[in-house]
């Protein structure tokens, strides 16, 4: 057993959870609606990160959500924080270690189409990563040539679009890549992002989905779009406005992933 799933087993001995969530950006809000919550900050946990961004608690919480078990990261640690694309690698393991099967992962973005603005939803399908990182270099054994097709799970995708029309919530689909940051793109960087076939971009998640498929968990993605990408608009980008309008759609993802936890249970 890994040191932090014996710290958390030793408070938690039943502790189960078969899914999990990592909320980006502005996201933390869903943590508030977990019942029965058991925290546990990233500073007690062996080998978990230090995230230094404003709008990202740091902490792992476990207690149930619409009747499922679940361990919640709220707070991820971006590779443009280190340089290192394995940030995360020690709360993946950890999901890992304590059962978890499925996870979902949210981030904010920014998006490449007009007509999906800010407040809206996107369904990964796809990642490129445009980072020239990985996470899984200097990992042994044959594991690490993870096989990335399917790598946002088809099937729950497929429920994910029933249960957003069932909900009416409007959830686009499309392809995410990943800059690393911390600056945001250029408006040139943007044009070419549009060519490459990316309709959404942002700093986070690709790295946890290349772990999580290392893992074997399947894997869904939804991304809060908070801006249009540089150039689209005349306005500078911030990071206030990620936090701000991050903060803002928090009420319809969490109507989502209720929904989508609700027929997860139900299965
Ligand atoms: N670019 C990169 N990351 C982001 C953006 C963006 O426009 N918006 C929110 N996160």
């Amino acid at each position: 057993m890994s040191d932090a799933v014996s710290v958390i087993k030793a408070r938690l001995p039943g502790a189960a959870p078969k899914l999990g969530l990592i909320l980006g950006s502005g996201l933390g809000g869903l943590v508030d609606e977990i019942e029965n919550p058991t925290r546990f900050a990233y500073t007690d946990l062996p080998g978990f990160p230090h995230s230094t961004v404003s709008s990202h608690a740091a902490e792992l919480v476990i207690g149930t959500l619409s009747g499922l078990d679940v361990a919640v990261l709220a707070g991820r640690v971006h590779a443009y924080e280190t340089g290192l694309a394995d940030a995360m690698a020690t709360p993946l393991a950890t999901l890992k270690g304590l059962g978890v099967e499925s996870l979902i992962l949210t981030n904010a973005a920014g998006s490449l189409h007009e007509d999906m603005g800010p407040g809206s939803l996107m369904l990964i399908s796809d990642h490129i990563n445009f980072s020239g990182r990985n996470p899984l270099i200097g990992v042994d054994g044959d594991g690490r040539f993870a096989n990335m097709v399917d790598a946002y799970d088809p099937a729950w995708r497929a429920i994910a679009k029933q249960v957003a029309e069932a909900e009416a919530v409007e959830l686009h689909e499309g392809v995410y890549g990943w800059f690393l940051g911390p600056s945001f793109e250029t408006p040139a960087e943007i044009r070419m992002a549009r060519t490459l076939g990316m309709d959404a971009v942002g700093m986070s998640t690709v790295p946890e989905t290349i772990l999580a498929r290392y893992h074997g968990m399947r894997v869904l993605g939804i991304s809060s779009i908070t801006n249009l990408g540089a150039g689209m608009t005349g306005d500078a980008l911030s990071h206030h406005e990620t936090k701000d309008v991050g903060a803002t759609i928090v009420p319809k993802l969490t109507r989502l992933i209720r929904a989508l936890l609700a027929d997860m249970a139900g299965r």
